[in-house]
């Protein structure tokens, strides 16, 4: 196939590897995922295949966000920016562990199926086990047509155009973006004022201009990927909004470089992991400029005392371990932020010589039980 050979063909459009295509498409995703979906007179969302009224979408009390993998954590993004904009009562949680353990289902919960490929068995699993119970299913998905799709109520298609390097990238990203639409819906049915609806509309528009202006800097990135590819395990930490970041960026580490990588949530540090930090434990801190600037900077402080090498990820710190990303609106951090997470990963991948569109032992979507 195309993507085993190493030759010309696949490098038609000047990437030797899908990852690496995937990354750099981001702001056209995004474009697509925004496109003809911000109502710039009442500065909301419009989604067409929601099949969700505003009497509808008032009555719910909850929401549910499932998904595996990468896609879990996009609904992590997805949950905090649905209580933040909306203030609905709202998390995600892995599908494959939802479907096992006979959940209580509520007929005022709105239930979301998260999935790249539409395809992945537990969570079609779990979207069929709420439909039995009566439950209401809305898909985020990106293969049009696809199983998931089919099975759910409604939903958003991600348009992030087809994905192929096994890591997930473009459609995490595009995830999160429809993510934030939907919760901008939801809030501006709810309470969300509309000068902070505006302000949210004005944050997305940006976003496809800064994600090129951090792929600018991605020789950078892939020179201090290459250097951190000598440690054989990495934390990632992060707090609240920075929390499904770390988490995120640990997983396209391990799942391309195999280098052991573990997320912790910044406040956690202290309550066990801290005893791991050492010279040969890099800690990859998430650290936008946002009200847990101090806290975050304390736990460095942490690290460092302990003699642990932090990269950071943010807005505010500087110097050779240090990523800068361009400031957007808080709400909508953990949009940019993982995308300096994906190069570092790709380019220790690169580094490390592996096959990076194809990990060992992965397939692009678990379509088994
Ligand atoms: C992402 O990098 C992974 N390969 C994996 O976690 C993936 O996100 C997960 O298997 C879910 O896939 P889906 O989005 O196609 O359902």
């Amino acid at each position: 196939s195309v993507i085993e050979t190493e030759d010309a063909a696949y490098d038609a459009e000047g990437y030797t590897h899908f990852m690496r295509k995937e990354i750099h498409e981001q702001p056209a995703a995004v474009e697509r995922a925004l496109r003809g979906r911000l109502d710039g007179r009442f500065h909301t969302a419009h989604l067409g295949g929601l099949d969700l009224d505003p009497r509808e979408a008032r009555a719910i009390r909850r929401v549910k966000i499932l998904g595996c993998g990468s896609a879990y954590y996009a609904g992590q993004v997805g949950a905090q920016l649905i209580e933040e904009l909306a203030r609905i009562p709202a998390d995600a949680e892995p599908a494959s562990e939802f479907r096992y353990r006979n959940p209580v289902v509520e007929a005022d919960t709105l239930y979301i199926a998260v999935s790249q490929s539409g395809e992945t068995y537990d969570t079609l699993a779990a979207v069929q086990e709420l439909r039995r119970k009566g439950g209401r299913v809305l898909g985020v998905v990106n293969a049009v047509g696809s199983a998931i799709a089919r099975e759910c109520d409604g939903g958003v298609y991600l348009h992030a155009g087809p994905e192929i390097a096994v890591a997930s990238t473009k459609a995490y990203t595009s995830t999160a973006v429809v993510f934030a639409l939907l919760a901008l819906h939801l809030g501006r049915i709810h309470d969300l004022s509309p000068a902070d609806g505006r302000r949210i509309a004005e944050g997305l528009r940006a976003l496809p201009g800064q994600i090129e202006e951090i792929l600018r800097q991605e020789d950078r990135i892939a020179a201090l990927a290459a250097d951190l590819a000598k440690y054989r395990s990495m934390l990632f930490v992060g707090r609240v909004r920075g929390w499904p970041v770390a988490r995120e960026g640990a997983q396209k580490l391990k799942e391309v470089s195999y280098i052991h990588a573990e997320a912790y949530p910044a406040s956690e540090l202290k309550h066990g992991p801290l005893a791991l930090i050492s010279p040969d434990l890099p800690a990859v801190a998430i650290v936008p400029d946002d009200e847990l600037l101090d806290k975050n900077r304390s736990t460095l402080g942490e690290i460092r005392a302990r003699h642990g090498r932090v990269i950071t990820i943010g807005h505010t710190e500087a110097g050779e371990d240090a990523v800068v990303v361009p400031k957007n609106e808080p709400e909508l951090d953990a949009i940019l932020l993982p995308i300096p997470l994906q190069l570092l990963a790709y380019h220790a991948a690169v580094a490390l010589g592996h096959d990076v569109d194809k990990p060992r032992n992965l397939a692009k979507s678990v379509t088994v039980d």
